[in-house]
């Protein structure tokens, strides 16, 4: 029997149409709508692409953008200058600085300048921090989103072993820790892991996200496995995820696809961080 595919999009529809909500009544409540400011430095086309989708999306929740497009010989001093001005803007809630940025710039000071309360992609030390040690946080929009398409399913993931394919600051390394919040036996591998399919047919909960095509195949998949795939790997025109989904969707009870699985739901956990943090600005 075929996988039944988690639709990511309806999922994300249904959570927006909450925030809106939400969205609304903090209007209501402070007269002004949450915040986000958005910066792309450099010509990045999917970079572009995915910035156009965040400021679409805070206008169809209620959620005030501004998006600043820098060139890609921005200085650093520039960049610092800019965040420290919406660190300051009492109409902004949330800053993301989309990655990558131009060769030159280093990341990590760039997002270490944003106020860890405005720290909306959960990147900094502060929030990275915090959701180490189990506090409240604002977590790592892909891995939210992850763990909210996992929990669609019904499944209970107390429990379960998860296996997350991916050791990135920005999902794999977030994503354990979130599944470990939510009593999963977890185990991390990545592209160097030796005899990766013994470890992979272990898992109740599968998740691809090392970026590689389809480097995930049905033989390395437990029967009745929820999976979920991360990777976005565009190859001729085309988007493939980091599972081999035809070979994948015979052998999962549940499977992302992609597009339409966890990308939506990123955007949407953006979006409810923005609201997170507008809430926490005004103690709601
Ligand atoms: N580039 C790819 N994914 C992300 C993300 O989640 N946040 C930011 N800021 N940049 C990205």
């Amino acid at each position: 029997m075929a996988a039944e595919i988690i639709d990511g999009k309806k999922i994300a529809e249904q959570y927006r149409a909450a925030i809106k909500a939400s969205s609304a009544k903090f209007l209501v409540a402070h007269g002004r709508k949450p915040g986000l400011a958005v910066i792309l430095a450099g010509d990045d086309a999917a970079s572009a692409v995915y910035v156009k989708n965040k400021i679409a999306a805070c206008e169809q929740a209620d959620i005030y953008s501004s998006a600043y497009h820098l060139p890609a010989n921005v200085s650093k001093s520039e960049l610092l200058e800019l965040i420290h001005m919406l660190n300051a803007d009492i109409k902004i809630d949330g800053i993301l600085v989309q990655l990558p940025l131009p060769k030159g710039i280093n990341a990590s000071e760039i997002l270490a300048a944003i106020h860890p309360q405005k720290d909306v992609d959960g990147f900094s030390t502060t929030q990275a921090g915090n959701l180490m040690l189990g506090g409240e946080c604002l977590a790592a929009c892909t891995p939210a989103g992850c763990i909210e398409l996992i929990k669609s399913t019904g499944i209970d993931i107390t429990g379960k072993h998860a296996v997350v394919v991916g050791r990135s600051n920005i999902v794999g390394k977030p994503l354990a820790l979130l599944l470990l919040q939510h009593h999963a036996t977890v185990t991390v591998c990545h592209s160097k892991t030796v005899n990766l399919p013994a470890i992979t047919k272990q898992a109740d909960i599968l998740v691809g996200a090392v970026g590689i095509k389809e480097f995930i195949k049905g033989d390395m998949i437990k029967k009745g496995a929820v999976v979920i795939d991360v990777g976005i790997n565009r190859f001729d025109g085309k988007l493939y995820g980091d599972v081999e989904f035809e070979s994948a969707v015979k052998k999962a009870f549940y499977i992302t696809p992609v597009p339409g699985g966890v990308g939506p739901m990123t955007i949407t956990m953006l979006l409810a961080n923005t609201l997170k943090a507008a809430c926490a600005i005004h103690n709601m």
